[in-house]
């Protein structure tokens, strides 16, 4: 009797971080019931590439009704996504996880990572339907200097926190930590990733490359979640420690994230020197603006560009995902289980 409670007062003591009191194997009591329910959300989307039909996308593909600036923008939204998502799989095993020291919340960051591995797989198998060439897809974020300066700003985060010696123990380790938390989960996977998002939907809407699109949409919904996820994860820890949350911290998270929207309106102009389809570079930057600004809300900072939505139908979109029959492929069977949350 006397060691239960000891128990549930040691699950009081449960932290997001430097939690020393409890086993990080002991999930129950659950503390963050909301790490528990982004896990349980995840688990009801799974999905396999491989289930999605290429046959439409093979066939375009290979005739003469894609222009050559349409081919470009596939391309580049390909060659970006097929490294990123392993650059988050590999930031969650190797900088998140050793430093979030809550069970439920681990949970939750294995199920991601699995999904991280998931989309990297897409692109192996969009490679593969389309005949493209690998060696050209998957090293374009060393070849191609606009993909290459948004990894580049992600890789610095990632070895900041794997350096020997770091810890989370001072203020100045929780801001570090909190800024790898943010560049990921909301800068790379909350704005780096939509202009690519509303690229390849885009192409869909049209309905071309309807494949690679439905794929995109399935990402999509997952990362809805892992934004969610990330969101609740960082604003936790400021809970949790109000002391690092400084003006000039502040004012640090503020500077990233223009850092990072200068950076995808580069990329955006790289994929679309000329219009296609509609869109053009201009309405991207407004996009991206639009997006940043509503990150920023969410964890606390205040809106800095006041951009309108270019692609409203892009919010439209991710309310279908509620829809029971928005998924055209027998995939959708497997959302076996509540809403999603957007
Ligand atoms: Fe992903
Ligand atoms: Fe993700």
């Amino acid at each position: 009797m006397e060691l239960g409670c000891d128990k549930r007062v040691q699950a009081d003591r449960k932290r997001l971080i430097n939690c020393q009191q409890v086993d990080v194997n002991q999930l129950m009591p659950l503390k963050y019931q909301w790490a528990w329910e982004h896990y349980i959300n995840g688990c009801a989307n799974n999905w396999m590439p491989t289930e999605v039909p290429m046959g439409k996308d093979i066939e375009l593909w290979k005739s003469t009704d894609l222009t050559d600036d349409e081919r470009h923008v596939i391309m580049r939204t390909l060659g970006f996504f097929c490294t990123a998502e392993s650059i988050v799989a590999n930031n969650i095993t190797l900088a998140i996880y050793k430093f979030v020291t809550n069970a439920e919340a681990r949970q939750y960051l294995l199920r991601q990572a699995f999904e991280e591995a998931v989309h990297t797989h897409t692109f192996h198998y969009i490679c593969e339907s389309l005949n493209l060439d690998e060696g050209e897809l998957f090293n374009m974020y060393n070849e191609v200097p606009s993909i290459a300066e948004k990894d580049a700003f992600e890789l610095q985060l990632t070895s900041d926190i794997i350096q020997d010696g770091f810890s989370t123990d001072t203020p100045e380790g929780v801001q570090k930590f909190l800024e790898n938390l943010i560049g990921f989960y909301v800068i790379l996977e909350g704005i780096l990733f939509y202009s690519g998002f509303a690229m390849i939907l885009s192409f869909h809407r049209q309905n071309k490359m309807t494949g690679i699109g439905e794929q995109f949409q399935y990402i999509l919904r997952d990362e809805t979640i892992h934004l969610n996820f990330g969101i609740d994860l960082i604003n936790g820890i400021k809970e949790e420690n109000p002391h690092v949350w400084t003006p000039v911290f502040q004012q640090r998270i503020v500077d990233l994230i223009k850092k990072a929207v200068d950076l995808e309106i580069v990329y955006a102009k790289d994929c679309l020197p000329r219009g296609v389809l509609g869109l053009h570079a201009e309405m991207f930057k407004e996009y991206v603006q639009h997006i940043a600004d509503r990150r920023l809300e969410r964890i606390g900072l205040q809106a800095i560009y006041g951009s309108k939505n270019p692609f409203p139908w892009m919010s439209e979109t991710m309310d279908l995902f509620k829809e029971k029959n928005f998924f055209e492929t027998r995939v959708t069977e497997y959302q076996t289980a509540g809403a999603l949350e957007w």
